[in-house]
């Protein structure tokens, strides 16, 4: 099933998830749900808090860029989607590096940041089993932003602060109601006459 996606604005964005506690049916759905709508959407991740659950799940899906891809990273990064339940970061990396990010939660919003080049992970996958993972490139980058969605952080909180104040009228509509995507959006409507 298809859900709608949160948009900027909404407190679930800005909340810490929850661990999840165990395999579950829910948790196999929400799982099932999510892959659907994050393929909809042509995401290449998706957090739980973006469709209204605040657990700790993402899902990373690189399908669509493998072409950028060396046949080693390709081989190592299957099956897609990847599943994270509970992810911890254990390691980052002291290099840093820019990258253009963008958010299904801020449609037309993409903007640099810079994030740790390269990242090692500890997590379950889709059938609950405890896996570790060192990333780098695309896949390190993904994961890092869908980490903070987790913890209630988004791309757009660092940013410098002038590209943030240049922004800052687009992220009020948004929060406001005045949002189209070619997806669902659960968008407030309460808050679209303000
Ligand atoms: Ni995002």
């Amino acid at each position: 099933m298809i859900l709608p996606i949160r948009v900027f604005g909404d407190p679930i964005l800005r909340a810490r998830a929850r661990p999840v506690s165990g395999p579950s049916d829910a948790l196999r759905t929400l799982i099932t749900d999510m892959t659907e709508t994050m393929h909809h959407a042509q995401g290449i991740g998706l957090a739980s808090p973006q469709v209204g659950r605040s657990e700790r799940v993402f899902l990373v899906d690189l399908t669509s860029v493998m072409a950028e891809m060396d046949e080693e990273e390709r081989v190592a990064y299957q099956p897609q989607p990847m599943v994270f339940i509970n992810p911890k970061i254990l390691w980052d990396s002291a290099r840093t590096v820019q990258f253009e990010e963008g958010c299904l939660s801020i449609p037309d919003v993409r903007e640099d940041v810079m994030r740790p080049e390269s990242i090692g992970i500890e997590y379950h996958n889709q059938d609950f089993v405890r896996e570790r993972l060192d990333a780098g490139g695309i896949l390190a980058r993904v994961i890092q932003h869908e980490y903070d969605h987790l913890d209630g952080v988004l791309f757009v909180d660092l940013i410098s602060s002038f590209r943030r104040s240049m922004l800052k009228r687009r992220l009020r509509d948004i929060a406001a109601g005045i949002v189209e995507a070619d997806y669902p959006l659960a968008v407030q409507r309460s808050r679209a006459v303000a």
